[in-house]
């Protein structure tokens, strides 16, 4: 991975320092077309220091498999890289801390698309409150750091295993985030539309 998408030592939340094992840095090509930002590290994340490998990254893989993605070919970060006590939300002061990595990180990849996955990405990246399911996929433009980045809302993959009606929706977003980045398996995104 590339060192200087790789936070080594950060203090910038007390809370987190407690509660964490280690900081969860990021994962994939720094050259990748799509870029999925969660919430934050759960206990399993914490334990093998990679973002999404528990249940919600089983789901997850399985809907990038679906779309013609493979997770070795995508970035996938969160909003904080500690995991907050007893797996709650990270706190706004907290999303506020870990903000300047997240834009390190997106300034360096400069994706095509950045998929909100659930509330706290979406509202934390989009900065207003974001109705998740209404608004899973739509894409709006949000600032974060220097730079504008287009933001495919999402449900979060968890969702889908508390409730099976999220599921097509999960799978339909995760398959138009693969069009956006010109790799779905209909070759309809846009770097096939440019060949023309
Ligand atoms: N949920 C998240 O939002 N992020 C992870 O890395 C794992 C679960």
């Amino acid at each position: 991975m590339d060192d200087s998408l790789c936070v080594s030592d950060c203090t910038d939340c007390p809370r987190l320092v407690d509660s964490r094992s280690r900081i969860v840095n990021g994962v994939g090509p720094t050259d990748a077309d799509v870029v999925f930002v969660g919430e934050g590290p759960g206990e399993t994340e914490d334990a093998e220091g990679e973002p999404f490998v528990g249940r919600s990254g089983t789901v997850l893989d399985d809907a990038l498999r679906d779309a013609g993605l493979a997770r070795e070919d995508v970035r996938i970060t969160n909003s904080v890289r500690c995991r907050p006590p007893e797996n709650r939300d990270p706190r706004s002061g907290e999303l506020d801390n870990c903000r300047r990595h997240l834009a390190d990180e997106l300034a360096a990849i400069d994706p095509e698309i950045v998929v909100a996955l659930g509330k706290v990405p979406a509202q934390n990246l989009l900065e207003r409150s974001v109705a998740v399911t209404s608004e899973a996929g739509d894409v709006a433009d949000a600032r974060v750091g220097d730079a504008s980045y287009r933001v495919l809302i999402c449900v979060h993959p968890a969702a889908t295993l508390y409730d099976g009606s999220q599921k097509e929706t999960f799978q339909s977003t995760i398959q138009t985030a693969a069009e956006l980045a010109g790799d779905g398996d209909d070759g309809s995104g846009q770097a096939r539309l440019g060949e023309w």
